[in-house]
């Protein structure tokens, strides 16, 4: 089993993949194999809210020439995701966002949704404040995707600033461990589940102004 970790950061040697690091070592005890997946200094485009995904329902976004589909790719291959990104401005790393706004939009139009009912997780690494914001903002593509949420006992909000300070954070440290402890239980009971997983029911979109362009 696998699990592909979005490493938000610009910085490829820096806290968030450290923190990383930490969570494939556990997961790596626990028989999972972790794949880094950096951002890095990469430029991803924002969502043009084209909706040509939604048209052509392949689950892949219009623009090719940036990481998004080679990420959704990816991520259809493996069996958890993990979402990491550095806090800035008390959000997560603009190329995150633009990274996850397109992979989450796009896969969210395919036939079957390659995330639903996926393993995943999120943390964020931080200097000083603006960390719960960030983490929630990760959870919200998580959630709407219908993910198997695995947790620690804390919310995880790593503190570091210098790359690698992240782990002098036992307490960070720990709840990283506990996160990769929990995914990979999820995970394999997952996958020698008896029972068939809910089946997915068509939403039903309600806007609050209604004509024809509204969708
Ligand atoms: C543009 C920018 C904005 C930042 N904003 C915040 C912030 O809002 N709060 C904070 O505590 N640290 C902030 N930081 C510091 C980073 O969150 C911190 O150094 C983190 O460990 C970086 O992780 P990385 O090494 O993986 O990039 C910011 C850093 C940058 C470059």
């Amino acid at each position: 089993m696998k699990v592909l970790a979005i490493n938000g950061s610009p910085r490829v040697n820096g806290n968030t993949a450290a923190a990383i690091e930490v969570v494939k070592e556990e997961l790596v005890l626990h028989g999972v194999e972790l794949e880094r997946f950096d951002l890095g200094l990469n430029i991803v485009r924002s969502c043009a809210a084209c909706n040509h995904c939604a048209r052509i329902k392949k689950g892949l976004c219009l623009y090719n020439d940036d990481l998004v589909n080679e990420g959704i790719k990816k991520i259809a291959e493996s069996d958890g995701l993990i979402l990491a990104s550095p806090v800035h401005y008390s959000g997560i790393s603009g190329t995150m966002k633009s990274f996850l706004d397109r992979v989450f939009y796009a896969s969210s139009r395919a036939p079957v949704n390659p995330l639903r009912h996926k393993t995943a997780s999120a943390f964020v690494c931080v200097r000083r404040a603006g960390g719960l914001p960030a983490f929630q903002s990760l959870m919200n593509y998580l959630t709407y995707a219908e993910m198997v949420i695995a947790t620690g006992s804390y919310w995880p909000v790593i503190y570091g600033a210098a790359p690698g300070e992240v782990l002098q954070d036992t307490e960070g440290m720990a709840v990283l461990k506990e996160i990769a402890r929990n995914m990979a239980w999820i995970m394999k009971n997952l996958k020698d589940g008896k029972e068939a997983p809910p089946q997915k029911v068509p939403k039903q979109a309600m806007n609050f102004i209604r004509n024809e362009n509204s969708r």
